[in-house]
């Protein structure tokens, strides 16, 4: 079932001015309750615009942005509410901090959506869990943190809303691998335990293989290709063509395949290991 349809959407920056720039080209786009889907483009192909158009921040200058069966902006005094439905993170949320405390931080979005004090305690402690922060941490200035905890900090405002869609604009960027990798890991269990929806940003492949069930792909403002992390990686030379990287797993794979190598595609080092398994236990067995 689609949680959010993206219908025919496009958008043009400066419209009527020598800048006017087509960021978005006639988008369709379905979400389906509960999977995480990833957008993936090189820079200045219309991700950031694209998803500032799923909770209303930007109103499709063509075409419909349809929640749950009804277009967000049919009652734009809703509109409001629809940005709680649909929390949206943007690319280094750390520095939207603004609040004293922690605490107060995180209760932001729930005291906008006019919740008792008691329910807005329990959400920023529920979304501090989620994001591993400590309890200690609560009272503390956002800005004595360190940037990853700066990060978590801000994404667990968003958390605290309880959105039915989470959407993040390149969650990981500037992060080193090791916390790049935590993140990932603490989206991928809040995901589990809560059911969300998750749409995510990225332009790294390697990223998207640890996380997307689906992969919609964009290139000059439209969406070039879509389907299963398998069924995108299929076509790892059109995506290089883009701009795009592939997992590097993916790249050796498809030297030794140029090769002569009879091997699959693979998108994780896991496959990777378990398609040579074959090959490595016939070599050992033939020594
Ligand atoms: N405020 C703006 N005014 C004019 N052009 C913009 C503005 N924001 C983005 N653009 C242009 O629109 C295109 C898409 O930008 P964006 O959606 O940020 O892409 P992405 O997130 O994929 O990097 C880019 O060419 C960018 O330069
Ligand atoms: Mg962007």
């Amino acid at each position: 079932m689609e949680i959010l349809e993206i219908n025919n959407v496009s958008y043009v920056y400066s419209k009527g001015t020598p800048f006017e720039h087509l960021a978005l080209d006639n988008i369709n786009l379905k979400i389906k309750q509960g999977e995480t889907l990833a957008i993936i483009g090189h820079t200045g192909s219309g991700k950031s615009t694209l998803i500032q158009h799923l909770n209303g921040l930007f109103k499709a200058q063509s075409g419909t942005v349809v929640f749950q069966g009804k277009d967000i902006w049919a009652d734009k005094k809703n509109i409001k509410n629809i940005r709680f439905k649909i929390g949206l993170c943007f690319q280094y949320p750390e520095y939207q901090l603004f609040e004293e405390s922690v605490y107060k931080d995180i209760a932001f979005g729930p005291k906008n959506m006019g919740l008792e004090e008691d329910e807005i305690r329990q959400r920023v402690q529920r979304a501090m869990q989620y994001m591993e922060l400590p309890e200690r941490y609560i009272d503390r200035s956002p800005f004595d943190l360190s940037g990853g905890q700066k990060r978590k900090v801000a994404l667990a405002g968003i958390l605290a809303m309880e959105p039915d869609i989470l959407v993040l604009d390149e969650p990981t960027a500037g992060l080193d691998p090791a916390a790049k990798n935590h993140l990932f890991d603490l989206i991928q269990k809040y995901k589990e335990q809560s059911g969300t929806t998750v749409v995510f940003v990225s332009h790294s492949m390697e990223d998207v293989a640890k996380l997307a069930e689906r992969i919609v792909v964009m290139n000059d403002s439209k969406v070039v290709m879509e389907g299963k992390p398998a069924e995108v990686f299929e076509h790892a030379e059109t995506l290089l063509k883009m701009g795009l990287s592939v997992p590097e797993i993916t790249k050796v794979f498809m030297k030794l395949k140029k090769k002569g190598y009879s091997l699959p595609s693979v998108y994780t080092v896991e496959d990777a290991l378990q398609s040579l398994q074959p090959l490595i236990g016939g070599m050992c067995h033939d020594s």
